[in-house]
Parts: C-alpha cells; sequence; structure tokens
C-alpha cells in the first residue's frame, strides 16, 4: 500500500516523540512493503516564529491532500502566560480541525497491569477498565462566538450545536459501540444547559436505530466522578467538545501516565492522529519524554489504513516495553530510559528482532540495541 502522511511535529516534545512514530511506521512500511511518503508541515508557536500565523495555508493544502496527519503537540508557555496575544498556537490546531471537518476526536483509555503501582487507583478498580471517550471536535463552545466589551470587564463565549452535528458523531460512536460491549454513555448538562437538552434529544432519537446498544445517560460533575470511582462501567462515552476535553484529560490519569493516551480525529477527509498530551515545554529537547502515546496514535492510524495486524503488532511491543522496564522517566523516575531508545525498542520489535536478544546494559550506554 502507498500512502501520503502530512507529520507536524508542532512545539515543545512534539517533534521528538513524533519521530518516534516515523521511525516505526518506517519499520512498519518496510516488514510489509509499504511505501509511506512523509511530509513535514509546520503549525503552533514554531509556525507563529516562522510565518507569523499559527497555521500556514501550506499546512491545510497538504493535510486536505494527505491519507494521514501524524500531529506531536503545540504550545508555549510565553503564550500561556499573556491572555492578551492576538495570536496562539492552539488557534492552528482548532483551525485545522475546522477546516478538515474532524468531527469526531476518539480517545480510548487502557490500563496495563504493568503500571498499576503508578495510577491514583486502588489495583481492583483498575481490572478490566477498557473505554472510549467519543469527543465532537468541531463545535460547541471551542467554536462560538467570542466576545469581550470594550473596557475589558465583560466577555462570552456561545455554545451552539445543531442536529447534525451531533447526528454525525453520535452515528460513529454507536457503530463503534456495536463492535465492543454494546454501552453507549451520553454525558451533558441537560439539567442547566439548552444544548445538552438537545443532545440528549438526538442521541435518543439515533438509540431507536442501534437496539442492541444500551444507552444511558449521566451529568458531566456525575460522570467525572464516575470515572474515578468505577470506571470499568463505561464502554463508550460520548460528549460535546469541552466536556470531552476535561474528561479525557482525567481519564487519562487512571492508566499511570498522561504520555501513553492516543488519539485520532476523524472526519470527513483525512484522519489525524496525535496523542493526547501537550507539548510539555519543560522536557523539550531532554529526550526525555514518553512517546508511547504518539506511537500508539501511529497504531490508529495503521488501523484506519485497515492495517490492522500492524497496528496490533505496535500495541505488542509497546506491552513488550511496558513488561520489561524499558520505560521513560514518567514512569520510572530512576530507572529510565530515553525517547529515542523507546522508539528504536518498538522499531526493533515490529520488524521481527527478536526481543529476547536485547541487552539492557547497551541500551544504557545508547549502543545499539539489537546485538
Ligand atoms: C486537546 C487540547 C486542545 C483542546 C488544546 C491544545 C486547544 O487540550 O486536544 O485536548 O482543548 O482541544
Ligand atoms: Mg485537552
Amino acid at each position: 500500500m502507498e500512502k501520503n502522511i502530512v507529520v507536524i511535529e508542532g512545539d515543545g516534545i512534539g517533534p521528538e516523540v513524533t519521530r518516534q512514530s516515523v521511525k516505526v511506521l518506517n519499520a512498519v512500511a518496510q516488514a510489509g512493503g509499504h511505501e509511506f511518503h512523509f511530509s513535514y508541515h509546520l503549525m503552533g508557536a514554531c509556525a507563529i516564529d516562522k510565518t507569523g500565523d499559527p497555521l500556514p495555508d501550506a499546512t491545510i493544502a497538504a493535510a486536505l491532500n494527505s491519507d494521514a496527519i501524524l500531529f506531536g503537540a503545540i504550545g508555549h508557555p510565553k503564550y500561556d502566560s499573556d491572555p492578551t496575544a492576538k495570536v496562539r498556537p492552539e488557534q492552528g490546531l482548532l483551525k485545522l480541525r475546522k477546516s478538515l471537518q474532524l468531527f469526531a476526536n476518539i480517545r480510548p483509555v487502557t490500563t496495563y497491569p504493568a503500571l498499576q503501582h503508578l495510577s491514583p487507583l486502588k489495583a481492583k478498580m483498575l481490572e478490566d477498565v477498557d473505554f472510549v471517550i467519543f469527543r465532537e471536535l468541531t463545535g460547541g463552545i471551542y467554536f462560538g462566538k467570542k466576545e469581550v466589551n470594550p473596557e475589558g470587564t465583560q466577555a462570552s463565549d456561545d455554545c451552539i450545536y445543531t442536529r447534525d452535528e451531533i447526528e454525525r458523531i453520535a452515528h460513529v460512536a454507536f457503530k463503534h459501540a456495536q463492535q465492543r460491549r454494546k454501552k453507549l454513555t451520553l454525558v451533558d448538562k441537560a439539567n442547566v444547559l439548552e444544548t445538552s437538552r438537545l443532545w440528549r434529544k438526538v442521541v435518543q432519537d439515533i438509540a431507536r436505530q442501534y437496539s442492541d446498544v444500551k444507552v444511558d445517560f449521566l451529568f458531566v460533575d456525575n460522570a467525572a466522578m464516575q470515572i474515578i470511582l468505577n470506571p470499568k462501567q463505561f464502554d463508550v462515552i460520548l460528549t460535546e467538545n469541552m466536556f470531552g476535553d476535561i474528561l479525557s484529560d482525567e481519564a487519562s490519569v487512571i492508566s499511570g501516565s498522561l504520555g501513553l493516551l492516543p488519539s485520532a480525529s476523524i472526519g470527513k477527509s483525512s484522519a489525524l492522529f496525535e496523542p493526547i498530551h501537550g507539548s510539555y515545554p519543560q522536557a523539550a529537547g531532554k529526550d526525555i519524554a514518553n512517546p508511547l502515546g504518539s506511537i500508539l496514535s501511529a497504531a490508529m492510524l495503521l488501523d484506519h489504513f485497515g492495517l490492522h495486524a500492524e497496528a496490533g503488532r505496535i500495541r505488542e511491543a509497546a506491552l513488550w516495553t511496558l513488561q520489561n522496564g524499558f520505560v521513560t522517566k514518567d514512569i520510572d523516575p530512576i530507572n529510565f530510559y530515553f525517547t529515542s531508545t523507546i522508539g528504536e525498542l518498538i522499531s526493533d520489535y515490529v520488524s521481527g528482532k527478536t526481543p529476547g536478544d536485547i541487552h539492557k546494559e547497551n541500551i544504557a550506554l545508547r549502543k545499539s540495541t539489537i546485538i
């Protein structure tokens, strides 16, 4: 198979984690006789520095023409601490999501027995935790009209949803639930918000077409509590843009590290794959960030291409690194391995080089991993 992949490394740790995914995808291509063509484009703070624009037109055009987009992270502290900044890196990502109509953001939450000790939850609560958040990504308060009065003393953000916007993601989420444990939970705030009442009505209507899926409804405050109290009750969570943003960060701590979680954003044309973590500027350039969120996003990209066996092989490799203590600093602050080493180990694994031949002492010395 031949595919064009646009790579947007972005800011902070974005470049170093994304490079590991490219390494792994190259190994997959070589092993399976595929051709993946990578082209690199700017978005975020690095794009503002070079072009003045967080999302140059060339990036949008390349993304629209690609088969998939692999994205790292964006953000820079100089913008976070300046609420008056006129141009912000995040605008780039929001505009890209809108331009590509990436309306469904899919964030799976899985737990790994090898990392149970890192989770703030008790081990017995972690067994069988396996759910997916379907977050609406191109509507709601993120994209409504934003206003500040001339005195700067009053501000507003409109939250708008249409039936069509809710329907299209609801169908994707219901179909996904049919492939899983057939349970869908709509998270909203229908006791307060008109938009939430529309979500509830539309989802109730659509549910009739998916009679094999059990549907329930939770208010977002209760959902935030249930995710921590009893996460195994969830299968597919469907929710609007901002609730999904908040709940997915909350859910990510269940598995032990924010650095592990991948995501896919799908829409009308090309799909985008990115770890859910941010740009983590404190770690940038140090080769210590966890590349698994990005590498597992690359696995989701392969699933999107229909290369399910290859995607499975990457997941197996990631699990193998965790089980053998090949982990980054977020997971083991004392005996940790470098970002690039984890990337190499996983690409070696998918290339079929036997893990039994790996000598840990050489890895620590940053020599070849396969002896
Ligand atoms: C995410 C991020 C983004 C969001 C930011 C960077 C705009 O937090 O992808 O979850 O809020 O959607
Ligand atoms: Mg977020």
